[in-house]
């Protein structure tokens, strides 16, 4: 075979490489434009995991760039004066120019035609060729001239970044925030040889408009950046290897992934790898890894297939399979680390104390948990612990196991939980009259047993025809309020646990038959008529709801007003109003189901208008030492409806309004919606509310292990974490859990001690028969 990579970058270079040592009958050559040792950039960054695959590949190109490695563990932040380190997160870094070196060396040796100095027009130039790879970069001419085969998807970034160097020498991945007075600027910091650090300085587009670094040349900003981190720079002066770059230099960061990777032009087969397929951000380091992954698979597709020339579309084919999935994690994780640096200065960096900071900073992939934290440096990390238990007011003077961050109590206004996990609302369709019976005793107290800070029954409803289904809960009477008093004694005599009961009004997804008989499927007999903010009903076969008017309103408002009151008279320790999932007042809230063209409909604060009407009537009449929370979808999932901007604007008036917490759900408000499932896919609706909004929060939504909660509360992304599914599944998960990390101070019922022991060393033998898995700080830490 006759085989061309345009462009000498990692992704051409070591697949020229690879293929040339497994098969070294085929014809390689590698087109470069530039220099052979003239490269635009400073270090790269590895995790240690990319290191093994190479070694394996090809030890000797591995060991060169080992030797040429400088390796740390450690990262440090410098934020508001406070300097802090942790440890164990085992990157590598390298210099580009040392890297490409390093491999245009081995290509050579092994027979590889390097060509250097060539602009190429990109693959028309190489009709001869049978495979073309198309390793020329981000900016690729090779896919740009065939946008409909390789359907590129870029999204430009928001933030601004300049890539620089310095001579100071850092012994830590370092990072360093400087405040100015039109926002937040963070550098990125790690040496790659023994003369020479990268320095990455970010900000947003608003703090480098307003400095007018648009309008400077290169020296301009180096002289500002320099200024700006020179308490870090310590009298080290800022570089630029990109003089040949015109104007500012500071640049936005593509997003880019690719719809197809190969397309057989005529003459040859030509194959996306590396920048010119896909794109990674520098916050998460793995552009590199990306392209030397790229690289090897490709080769191992030839080995597994074959490498003659018809087996070119069928290896092509299964490379871009492999790729795709691995490339979507990374991108997936380095978005959320990009996203994290973009909202930085709106979000954290004013409202969080250092420690916490960092906290968030080190988990802002989400790919790295509290446990993970804790193999990578437990020392750092029972140190943050005892910070987090010591700012909840617990005593953390002695010598035992901290307290992880779910385990602390939490308090709000004189409402007191003892830990963090909700047992989230969850409808069961088995009231009678909307009366709360034996089985929602048994039901909703074993949870309360089972160790869940805060109970909260299903939705309840504030009048009969405020039901979802014939068999929801009700709150419109004294026999009601009483079956509530019973329940919520026997939790407070039972348990630490406190109650909370959740008030709503189903709109225009009421009158439906219970979950088991046909979910939101009208009922055949018996129904009632419903109301919502417009006369659009939820499924085509449902019942077209009447659109309130004024004396619809005032009277919802009073059944409110009423289950309010029968709420507190059962002395429940919470009350939340169902602003979500598409329910009456979620109906007000979203564009998608309110069309009115009166004081209720249009903008924010109209739509608002009538739930905040509700609301503060109900906070009018519930006790003044309880709390009151609101449930929101903050995503419709669907174009043209709410997204987590609006969310915000509304969690920003109910929180004017007096609300204490908002609880960010998502979704149900519109059939046809595209919800984005996934581990913890809401949090980032809580996070986003709770840090700028500044109000606390609950988040929910697939968390399902100690390990989620403890993450989400200690980085402050939520306050309280609410558990729906596993808690049917298991009454006593918050018990469970804590066994599971090897907690044993949570306190089991009296009645249930003798299973507590039994059950913590069983687990402690299943862990023990289990070889322990191979730990340790290998994955790409940043
Ligand atoms: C600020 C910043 C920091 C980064 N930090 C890291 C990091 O820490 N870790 C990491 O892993 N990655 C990092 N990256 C990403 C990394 O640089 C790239 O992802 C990686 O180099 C991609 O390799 P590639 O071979 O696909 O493309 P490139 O490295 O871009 O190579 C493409 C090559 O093709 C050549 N070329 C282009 N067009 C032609 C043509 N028409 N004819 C001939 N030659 C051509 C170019 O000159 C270039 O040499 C960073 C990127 C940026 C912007
Ligand atoms: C059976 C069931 C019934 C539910 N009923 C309600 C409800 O009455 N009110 C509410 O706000 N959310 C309700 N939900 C949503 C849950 O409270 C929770 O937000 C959702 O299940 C996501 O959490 P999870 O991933 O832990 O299950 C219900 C969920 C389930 C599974």
């Amino acid at each position: 075979m006759r085989i061309v990579c345009i462009g000498g970058g990692p992704a051409g270079l070591y697949f020229a490489l690879l293929m040339k040592k497994l098969h070294p009958e085929h014809s390689i050559s590698v087109v470069e434009r530039n220099k052979p040792y003239d490269t635009f950039g400073w270090g790269v960054v590895f995790s240690d995991a990319t290191m093994v695959s190479m070694k394996a590949w090809d030890p000797e190109s591995a060991t060169e760039i080992e030797d040429a490695f400088n390796h740390w563990d450690d990262i440090e932040l410098l934020f508001k004066g406070t300097r802090q380190r942790t440890s164990g997160h085992g990157f590598v870094g390298i210099g580009r120019k040392k890297l490409l070196n390093i491999l245009q060396r081995r290509c050579e040796a092994l027979g590889v035609e390097l060509v250097f100095e060539t602009d190429s027009n990109g693959d028309v130039d190489y009709p001869d060729a049978d495979l073309i790879i198309a390793s020329d970069g981000f900016n690729s001419k090779i896919r740009n001239r065939y946008p409909e085969v390789f359907e590129p998807d870029l999204v430009v970034r928001p933030n601004r970044y300049i890539w620089l160097g310095t001579n100071k020498l850092f012994d830590a991945f370092t990072f360093d925030f400087r405040k100015t007075d039109h926002g937040w600027f963070q550098a990125h910091i790690y040496k790659f040889d023994d003369k020479t650090s990268t320095f990455i300085v970010e900000t947003t587009e608003e703090a480098y408009e307003k400095h007018g670094l648009g309008r400077m040349d290169q020296q301009g900003s180096i002289d500002f950046c320099q200024e700006l981190f020179s308490e870090v720079l310590d009298g080290s002066e800022l570089m630029t290897n990109a003089r040949h770059l015109r104007g500012s230099a500071w640049l936005n960061f593509n997003r880019l992934i690719c719809g197809k990777w190969s397309h057989f032009n005529g003459n040859s087969h030509v194959v996306l790898m590396g920048d010119a397929a896909h794109t990674a951000h520098f916050a998460i380091g793995s552009g590199t890894k990306l392209a030397i992954d790229d690289a090897i698979e490709l080769t191992n597709q030839f080995n597994k297939l074959g490498h003659s020339k018809d087996k070119i579309p069928a290896v092509l084919e299964t490379y871009e399979e492999i790729r795709r999935v691995d490339v979507a994690r990374i991108q997936n994780a380095a978005r959320n680390a990009m996203e994290w640096f973009e909202v930085v200065g709106q979000r954290y960096a004013d409202t969080l104390e250092p420690e916490q900071f960092m906290y968030s900073m080190l988990t802002r992939s989400q790919r790295i948990s509290h446990e993970n934290l804790r193999l990578r440096d437990p020392k750092w990390l029972e140190g943050y612990e005892r910070w987090f238990a010591g700012k909840n007011g617990i005593d953390v003077s002695g010598n035992g196991r901290t307290l992880p961050p779910m385990f602390t109590p939490y308090s709000l206004r004189e409402t007191h939980l003892p830990n963090r996990i909700v047992m989230s609302p969850m409808a069961m369709y088995s009231a009678k009259d909307g009366m709360l019976d034996d089985f929602h005793l048994v039901h909703l107290g074993s949870r309360a047993l089972g160790g869940a800070g805060l109970v909260f029954g299903e939705m309840t409803c504030v009048s009969p025809d405020a039901r979802i289904t014939p068999g929801c809960l009700g709150l419109w009477n004294a026999e009601q309020a009483s079956q509530w008093k019973r329940f919520v004694t026997f939790v407070h005599e039972n348990s630490a646990a406190k109650v909370g009961i959740q008030i709503g009004h189903a709109g225009r997804k009421g009158s439906t038959k219970v979950a088991w008989e046909g979910i939101d499927q009208p009922v055949e007999q018996g129904g009632w008529d419903l109301i919502s903010a417009s006369a659009l009903p939820y499924l085509k076969t449902s019942q077209v709801p009447k659109a309130m008017d004024r004396a619809d309103m005032d009277r919802v408002t009073a059944d409110h007003v009423r289950a309010a009151k029968y709420a507190a008279e059962a002395g429940a320790d919470w009350l939340e109003l169902h602003c979500a999932h598409g329910y009456l007042l979620s109906s007000f809230l979203s564009p998608l189901t309110n069309i009115r063209t009166d004081e209720y409909g249009g903008s924010h604060e109209n739509m608002a208008r009538y739930p905040l009407e509700v609301f503060k009537a109900v906070r009018e009449v519930w006790p003044q030492d309880k709390p009151i929370s609101v449930r929101l979808s903050c995503h419709d999932w669907f174009e043209g409806g709410n997204t987590p901007e609006d969310a915000a604007i509304y969690a920003q008036m109910f929180k004017d309004a007096g609300a204490d917490l908002i609880d960010c759900s998502s979704g149900q408000v519109w059939k046809e919606e595209k919800p984005v499932y996934g581990r913890l896919f809401q949090t980032p609706f809580s996070d986003k509310i709770r840090n700028e909004i500044g109000i606390p929060t609950i988040a929910v939504g697939a968390i399902s292990e100690a390990d989620h909660a403890n993450s989400i509360i200690a980085a402050g992304r939520a306050d309280l974490c609410a558990v729906a599914r596993p808690h049917l599944a298991d009454p006593a998960w918050v018990l469970h859990e804590a066994a599971k990390i090897g907690l044993t101070s949570i306190p089991w019922p009296k009645q249930y001690y003798s299973g507590k022991a039994q059950y913590e060393t069983n687990l402690a033998r299943a862990a023990a028969a289990v070889a322990p898995p191979a730990v340790g700080p290998t994955a790409a830490a940043k």
